[in-house]
């Protein structure tokens, strides 16, 4: 990538990481192995963004919607989580990478609860690449779960409700400290936000390709982020040379 593209570096990349079942059924395999392919894929993502020198990683990994798939599967993607954080979690400390799972903890067993927590706290003081791992994630739950907080605090008095705006509410949400996401990528060619980052990605930029996430390379990423900085993000405001007409 040229020097010309990397001033406008996104500093947080949020990706909806789709398509891992049709990969595999294009080559006459079960949807597992697209699922295994998908955390290859995930593997050099990190690596790339590392390299290229985004700060922040937040990648879509099991929706609260996922529970619905056949049992087989779900415990598949479960299973996935813990032997990913368990084969890469070591190579992810040393190369300066924080870990953060966001999502609703129940329904997922101890064992993943016990390596998500050891994860989190070996690398907290990394920060190379935070890289956030949306797991039983959803973004209407998150919302909901936000406003059921301050809700009680209102109702102990904890909380003065006129003192609530957007600032407060995002201090409740999973994501509490990180910047939005500036671009949020999907692949598969849906074009859909899926539940995924409803309020963070109010104002992001969206980029849609048709890889399949299995064969999202760092050209792919790199074609994106070329995408995002040729637009012109107004933020509801009116553009520079509007303002000067
Ligand atoms: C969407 O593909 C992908 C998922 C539901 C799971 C995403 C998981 C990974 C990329 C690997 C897991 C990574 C970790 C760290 C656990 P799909 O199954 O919806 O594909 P389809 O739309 O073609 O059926």
């Amino acid at each position: 990538m040229g020097s010309e593209n990397t001033s406008k570096l996104p500093t947080h990349i949020a990706i909806i990481m789709d398509g891992n079942g049709r990969w595999a059924q294009a080559r006459g395999q079960e949807r597992r192995e697209g699922h295994r392919a998908g955390v290859e894929a995930l593997r050099r993502i990190v690596k790339d963004c590392s390299d290229l020198g985004v700060h922040y990683l937040t990648v879509f990994s099991f929706s609260t919607e996922n529970w619905g798939r056949p049992r087989d599967e779900v415990s598949f993607l479960m299973s996935l989580l813990e032997r990913y954080i368990e084969s890469d979690l070591a190579d992810l400390h040393s190369e300066g990478v924080r870990v953060r799972v966001i999502g609703r903890r129940n329904g997922l067993s101890d064992k993943i609860c016990r390596l998500i927590d050891r994860a989190e706290s070996l690398t907290a003081n990394n920060n190379r690449l935070f890289f956030q791992i949306a797991f039983n994630y959803g973004g209407r739950e998150e919302l909901a779960d936000a406003a059921a907080r301050l809700a009680r605090r209102a109702a102990n008095g904890t909380l003065d409700p006129e003192l609530i705006n957007g600032d407060v509410f995002s201090a409740e949400l999973l994501t509490a400290g990180m910047p939005n996401p500036d671009l949020i990528i999907r692949t598969s060619g849906e074009s859909r936000l899926s539940n995924f980052m409803l309020w963070q990605g109010a104002y992001s930029e969206l980029y849609f390709t048709d890889v399949f996430w299995p064969d999202f390379v760092r050209e792919h990423m790199e074609a994106a982020i070329v995408h995002y900085a040729e637009r012109e993000r107004r933020f509801g405001l009116v553009s520079v040379s509007a303002e000067t007409d």
